[in-house]
């Protein structure tokens, strides 16, 4: 790699890798790499943008990186769905002309008035006080559209989120009332939890968004269905994402018959196995591997919620078969056995149960290619004990190895195998420099 792009830590936009195991073998990374498929990340968007019945707002905290942000663009999403300051400035800074919607429901006074003068209109609330801020740091602007943030069941969900946001049926519809004499536009929106297993889970918020509707009786302009699409992950084999179409589609036409607007904000489903992450084994204790990512990097929920992840070796490094001197350069072992995580810092809690099934020789100076990583994966790294590395590459047009439903998979059109080059960026998005995996 040329010393000034390791200075720079990034590969920059048109350094193409067609396999992950090319990443291993031309990068040979110390540092956790986050593996990138455009064409994933792609064809992922067009399939909500097109099968959705209405608005699909990305959720930015799930991945922030701008490759995601960018290939989202291209692929035809126009609306993010924002969580702070920073995400504002970055979706701002690269696309001047995307909708972004602040659906969180508790911001600081500043991140209103700065949001507001940046061009954000939507806004969310549970709470009269949060009414009131947003309408105080925005000087009672009169084209608001102001959302109420309903509390709704997050039992389907394999991560609850119904611990912290969301007014209960009677407050709600009382804000909403609040909400309809200020706004331009009222809506109710709610999150049944991520990776929401039963597509039912959304047909009954939907129902309790109806009642607090007609308890209310306001006229609402738009139904924001939320996030919690779910992605398929080892033990967790959800419904295919029609289904959950189906139900949401069939549930909302009390809405949808009297004009009311339809949106969403999918994080999860949308990037989940648009990235792996490429690790290095630093050392191997029994069936312990040390690895250089972990619980405070990109493994938080393999680490907090023992989430497995899928896992495959990656020795590209094989010459002389079996009889090698070098470990790392021989075929790995046929027999697989189940593994830990351990990750680089020095707290406890940085071990990842699993088990994670991989042959019997891994070893230090291995690679282990890790899936399913593109959400909330590269997001949650933080810089405890100095281990942060922002290091991502373009894989392409290898396609997720660790996708389950291959026969649903939709083609990206936009991305032709025979090209020998990145995907191109549309001209709004192609000046942004792939600096980082965020
Ligand atoms: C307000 C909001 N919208 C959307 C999402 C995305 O949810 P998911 O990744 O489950 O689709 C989240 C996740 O926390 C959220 O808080």
């Amino acid at each position: 790699m040329p010393l000034l792009q390791k200075a720079l830590g990034y590969v920059p936009p048109g350094t193409v890798f067609h396999t992950v195991d090319e990443v291993a073998k031309r990068l040979r990374p110390d540092v956790p790499v986050q593996c990138v498929f455009p064409e994933f990340v792609r064809g992922q968007a067009q399939k909500f943008t097109s099968q959705f019945p209405g608005r699909v707002l990305y959720a930015v905290k799930c991945n922030p990186g701008s490759e995601f942000l960018c290939h989202m663009y291209d692929a035809g999403v126009r609306h993010f769905d924002v969580a702070s300051l920073d995400e504002v400035r970055l979706v701002r800074s690269l696309f001047k002309t995307a909708q972004l919607h602040f659906m969180h429901p508790v911001k600081s006074r500043e991140a209103i008035r700065l949001a507001y003068k940046m061009g954000v209109r939507t806004f969310s609330l549970d709470t009269a006080a949060e009414l009131i801020k947003i309408l105080e740091e925005t000087k009672s602007a009169k084209d608001l559209s102001l959302f109420v943030r309903l509390a709704v069941s997050g039992n389907s969900a394999a991560y609850d989120l119904s611990g912290k946001f969301g007014a209960a049926p009677s407050s709600a519809a009382n804000l909403l009332r609040h909400a309809q004499k200020v706004a331009h536009k009222v809506g109710v929106c709610f999150h049944v939890g991520s990776q929401c297993m039963d597509p039912a889970a959304y047909r009954a918020a939907i129902e309790r968004a109806s009642a607090v509707v007609m308890k209310a009786k306001v006229k609402i302009d738009i139904l924001d269905i939320g996030g919690g699409f779910p992605a398929t992950y080892p033990g967790m084999k959800p419904a295919p994402l029609e289904s959950y179409m189906n139900v949401l589609v069939d549930a909302a036409k009390p809405f949808t018959r009297q004009g009311v607007e339809l949106w969403c904000e999918p994080g999860r489903a949308m990037v989940a196995a648009g990235a792996s992450m490429l690790v290095r084994v630093n050392l191997r204790k029994g069936r312990r591997l040390f690895i250089n990512d972990g619980t405070y990097g990109s493994l938080f929920d393999a680490g907090t919620l023992n989430w497995r992840y899928p896992v495959r070796l990656v020795r590209p490094l094989i010459k002389v078969g079996k009889n090698s001197k070098d470990p790392n350069s021989r075929l790995p072992s046929e027999k697989m056995v189940q593994f830990s995580f351990y990750g680089p810092t020095c707290d406890n809690l940085d071990k990842m149960k699993g088990p994670f099934l991989l042959p019997e020789d891994t070893q230090e100076g291995d690679w282990v290619e890790i899936g399913m990583m593109g959400a909330y994966g590269a997001a949650m790294k933080t810089h405890f004990n100095g281990f942060y590395a922002s290091l991502a590459a373009t894989v392409w047009p290898e396609a997720p190895p660790f996708i389950f439903d291959r026969a649903s998979r939709h083609r990206s059109p936009a991305l032709k195998k025979d090209a020998a080059v990145a995907p191109k960026l549309s001209s709004e998005s192609s000046p942004v420099a792939v600096k980082s995996a965020r």
